[in-house]
């Protein structure tokens, strides 16, 4: 695993440095194989990302969005991390509506929905059940409580070893995620975290021991490349 941590001044900048970098990753991806495939996280965060990813001139038709995470809610709903992206983003580049890959929330049992989505990534990859894909990108958020995607603190989806998708719970809402071992064969894994508020997570985080059921975050070790881009405020007791 590769490693980089990178502290920029402020949240603008934060977000230029990993607009630098999703093109940079996108363009060699498509240069190398023909396609990329990012996974997108949700919340606050990323949604200047995704409006400045909004007006790159960038081969659309290649790339190919998944989801991290997404709350069991309608895409109509102010909190559908697929409809934020879609608002600041996809809606406003032509990207074949094929290459779009939501998390269903359509099921009246989430279970299921997750069972669909893992048939959907292990039909779209090629590969059997058991064999994890190499996403070429997962960007990630971490909560000011250290979890990440919608692996929550103490919740049974930071067990799930053997399935691609599970189902998250946060204060009793299901939610749909990736698992940490889908996430940690991920060919880049990009967190952007931002603001005084994740201060105290990301210290637990970068700790050399630390209790990953208490921080999720601390899961993330994928076998490629490790991104940490961080702003000033959020990074401020990091160990220099
Ligand atoms: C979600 C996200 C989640 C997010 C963190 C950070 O569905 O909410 O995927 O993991 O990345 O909660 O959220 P902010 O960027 O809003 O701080």
């Amino acid at each position: 695993m590769m490693k980089q941590v990178e502290v920029l001044a402020d949240k603008n900048a934060l977000i230029q440095r990993s607009l630098e970098l999703v093109v940079e990753k996108l363009q060699a991806a498509v240069a190398e194989r023909g396609i990329f495939t990012i996974a997108l996280s949700g919340g606050s965060t990323p949604r200047p990302l995704y409006e400045a990813l909004a007006q790159q001139d960038l081969p659309w038709d290649k790339v190919h969005i998944f989801w991290g995470d997404e709350r069991y809610v309608p895409l109509s709903h102010p909190d559908s991390n697929e409809g934020m992206a879609r608002a600041a983003w996809l809606d406003r580049v032509p990207i074949p509506a094929a290459n779009i890959h939501p998390m269903p929330t359509n099921e009246p049992d989430p279970a299921i929905a997750a069972q669909k989505h893992e048939q959907e990534l292990q039909q779209f990859f090629h590969i059997p059940s058991g064999v994890f894909p190499a996403m070429d990108m997962v960007l990630l958020g971490m909560g000011d409580d250290g979890h990440t995607a919608s692996l929550f603190p103490h919740t049974q989806a930071l067990e799930v070893a053997d399935r691609l998708i599970t189902v998250g719970n946060k204060d009793g809402q299901p939610r749909i995620t990736f698992t940490a071992p889908l996430i940690n064969h991920a060919r880049c894994v990009l967190f952007i975290v931002a603001g005084a508020s994740k201060q105290p997570a990301l210290t637990a985080v970068f700790a050399p021991e630390g209790d990953a059921a208490i921080y999720p975050s601390r899961l993330i070790q994928p076998q490629g490349e490790l991104w940490w881009l961080l702003d000033q405020a959020a990074a401020q007791n990091l160990p220099s």
